[in-house]
């Protein structure tokens, strides 16, 4: 009877050992790039946050410590070690373990995750709610019609997309933004590594699309090279045929006060677009991350911002730069005006020798309009070129109509009728 307990003991005993977690110094030997990254970043000094006190406070751990792993994975099996936010954290192993793993590591290889919810375990709460600011698609006001967000995921949004090619990919969903932004140029894309529509895994724009999760830095130090490899127009042009812009506002920001030095600092995308405002430890209100994206004057402009704004510009500078928008918006109505006259006259001119030159000017009018139009800001990314662009759309919509009316002027249908009839009596004559 023994010879049966023993065995049976034995095994029950090891199906309950709660084993250790993995060591990252394990997976260094063949990963030795992710180890260094990681072994330098703010995930492996996580035990460290407040003097180390984290430790002791079991309201900490389930972040701080390597115990997190229970809270990322619900998983029971594992030890509660003093180790900081390690690999397991984040890479789950095979269900065989990562012994199977270092064995045979690509028949049982552990999962790679693009999921925000998994970073969100932990970047979550009052003190850092980066996770409930991105995922404003979760908000029940969130109209998806008329809003747009990181967080949209691009199949629900534009599911035209999944019918194209690969080039939408590398912007439009996390699995293509890693391999697009390994060049930093805003035009270096390399397409050979971005996935096909068919195997994309995460069609919303996670917490890894800008973070490279090892050394939690970001894939591009330079926000504006970052979010500009995203947000530029793909190279449309005036080119006389062009009439589609989408989110150029790369190519807007360029040559703007902001990055030419004439404003007297720097500002980036981040330094506007992230509005940010630290826990307040008295009042308890939530401390703010900047991860909507969303330009939040009311909170850029406020002293509570750690932006820097406010020591040059206060509250009062928000109708300020609504007046600067309005202005934009009011050229940008009066333009639409002239555009329905243009298009008439161009119409109006169809079949004339004059058609030609028309159309191109009418395109490069459009052209420019749709920049200021689709670029998004009303003019504040580039207030001199917004107007640049505005005043040659109106010249080129206004040469359009000028044509016309040069065509279909009186005086100049009496001249051609004067010559007809020169012409006439002179063929007359000849004849005779
Ligand atoms: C004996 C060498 C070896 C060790 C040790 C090792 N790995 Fe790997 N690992 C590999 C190889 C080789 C691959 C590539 C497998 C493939 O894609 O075919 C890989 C792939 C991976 C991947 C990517 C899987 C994918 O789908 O692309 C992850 C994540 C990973 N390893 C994590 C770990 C972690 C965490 C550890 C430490 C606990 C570890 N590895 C230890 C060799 C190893
Ligand atoms: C919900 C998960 C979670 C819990 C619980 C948590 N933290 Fe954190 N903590 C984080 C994350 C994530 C960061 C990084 C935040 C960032 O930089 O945006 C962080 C950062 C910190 C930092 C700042 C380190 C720095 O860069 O200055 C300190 C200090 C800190 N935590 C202390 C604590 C203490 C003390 C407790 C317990 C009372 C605690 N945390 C509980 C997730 C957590
Ligand atoms: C904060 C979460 C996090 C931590 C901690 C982390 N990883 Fe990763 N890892 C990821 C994510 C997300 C990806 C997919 C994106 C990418 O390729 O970087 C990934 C990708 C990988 C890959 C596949 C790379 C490729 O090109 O296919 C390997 C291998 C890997 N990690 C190993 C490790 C090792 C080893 C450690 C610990 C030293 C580690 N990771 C720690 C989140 C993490
Ligand atoms: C297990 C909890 C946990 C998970 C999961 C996690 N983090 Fe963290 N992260 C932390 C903690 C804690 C810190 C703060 C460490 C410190 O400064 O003491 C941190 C720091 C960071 C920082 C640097 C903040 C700074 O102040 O420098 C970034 C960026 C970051 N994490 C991004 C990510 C991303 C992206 C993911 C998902 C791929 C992720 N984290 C997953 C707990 C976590
Ligand atoms: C569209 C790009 C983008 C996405 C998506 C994104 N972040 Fe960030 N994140 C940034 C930028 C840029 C900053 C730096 C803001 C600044 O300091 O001006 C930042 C800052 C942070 C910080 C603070 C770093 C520090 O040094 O204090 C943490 C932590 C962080 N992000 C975590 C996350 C997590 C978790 C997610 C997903 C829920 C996420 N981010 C999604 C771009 C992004
Ligand atoms: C990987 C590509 C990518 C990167 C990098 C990226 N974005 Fe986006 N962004 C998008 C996509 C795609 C959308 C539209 C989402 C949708 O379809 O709903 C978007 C939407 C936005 C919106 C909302 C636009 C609207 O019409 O309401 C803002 C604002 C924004 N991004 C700002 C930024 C900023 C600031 C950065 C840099 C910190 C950045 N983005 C980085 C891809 C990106
Ligand atoms: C050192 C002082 C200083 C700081 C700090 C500063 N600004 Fe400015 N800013 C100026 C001055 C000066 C002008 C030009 C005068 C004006 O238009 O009122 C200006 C103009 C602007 C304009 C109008 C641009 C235009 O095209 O007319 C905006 C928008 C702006 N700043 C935003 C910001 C934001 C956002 C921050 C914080 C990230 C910031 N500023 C920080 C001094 C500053
Ligand atoms: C000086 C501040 C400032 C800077 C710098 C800035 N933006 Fe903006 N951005 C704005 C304002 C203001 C709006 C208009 C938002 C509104 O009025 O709701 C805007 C609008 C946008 C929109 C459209 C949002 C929508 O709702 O349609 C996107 C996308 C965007 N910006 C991306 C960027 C990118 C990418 C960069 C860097 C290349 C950048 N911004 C730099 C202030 C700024």
């Amino acid at each position: 009877m023994l010879k049966y307990i023993c065995p049976a003991l034995f095994i029950l005993l090891m199906l309950c050992t709660i084993s250790e977690a993995w060591q990252p110094e394990t997976c260094k030997n063949c990963h030795l790039e992710m180890y260094e990254k990681w072994n330098a970043s703010a995930h492996a000094e996580s035990l460290k946050a407040a003097g180390g006190s984290v430790l002791n406070i079991e309201e900490c751990t389930k972040c701080h410590l390597e115990s997190s792993i229970k809270e990322t994975w619900g998983r029971e099996d594992v030890e509660t070690t003093i180790e900081p936010v390690t690999c397991e954290v984040c890479h789950n192993p095979p269900a065989e373990g990562y012994d199977a793993h270092i064995s045979e590591p690509s028949y049982y290889a552990p999962e790679v995750n693009f999921s925000a919810e998994m970073c969100g375990n932990c970047h979550r709460g009052e003190h850092h709610p980066v996770i409930e600011e991105w995922n404003e698609f979760n908000d029940t006001n969130f109209n998806i019609t008329t809003m747009s967000s990181h967080s949209e995921p691009t199949d629900i949004a534009e599911p035209y997309i999944l019918g194209r090619d690969k080039s939408c990919v590398s912007c439009k969903a996390t699995d293509g933004a890693i391999p697009n932004l390994e060049d930093p140029d805003v035009f270096g894309l390399n397409l050979h590594e971005v996935p096909e529509p068919s195997d994309v895994s995460e069609w919303r724009i996670a917490c890894v699309a800008c973070h490279e999760p090892h050394s939690a830095g970001y894939w591009i130090e330079d926000d504006v090279l970052l979010c500009g490899n995203c947000h530029n127009s793909e190279h449309a042009a005036p080119d006389g045929q062009t009439t589609r812009v989408l989110h150029p506002q790369w190519e807007m920001y360029n040559g703007s006060i902001y990055d030419t030095g004439i404003h007297p600092i720097d500002i980036g995308c981040s330094n506007c677009h992230m509005a940010m405002q630290e826990y307040n430890d008295t009042t308890e209100e939530s401390a703010i991350t900047g991860h909507t994206f969303g330009f939040k004057p009311e909170i850029l402009f406020s002293s509570n911002a750690t932006n820097g704004c406010y020591d040059c510009h206060q509250e009062v500078f928000i109708p300020v730069v609504e007046a600067k928008q309005e202005l934009i918006i009011g050229r940008i109505n009066d333009l639409e005006a002239t555009r329905i006259n243009a298009n008439k006259s161009l119409e109006e001119l169809n079949g004339t020798l004059e058609y030609d030159a028309a159309l191109t000017d009418y395109n490069n009018a459009v052209f420019y309009l749709e920049a200021v139009k689709t670029d998004g800001s009303h003019g504040i990314h580039n207030m001199e070129k917004a107007s640049d662009y505005l005043d040659t759309s109106g010249e080129l919509f206004d040469s359009v109509i000028e044509r016309q009316a040069t065509i279909s002027e009186p005086g100049f249908e009496l001249i051609l009728a004067v010559i007809g009839l020169l012409t006439a009596l002179w063929i007359v004559k000849k004849r005779k």
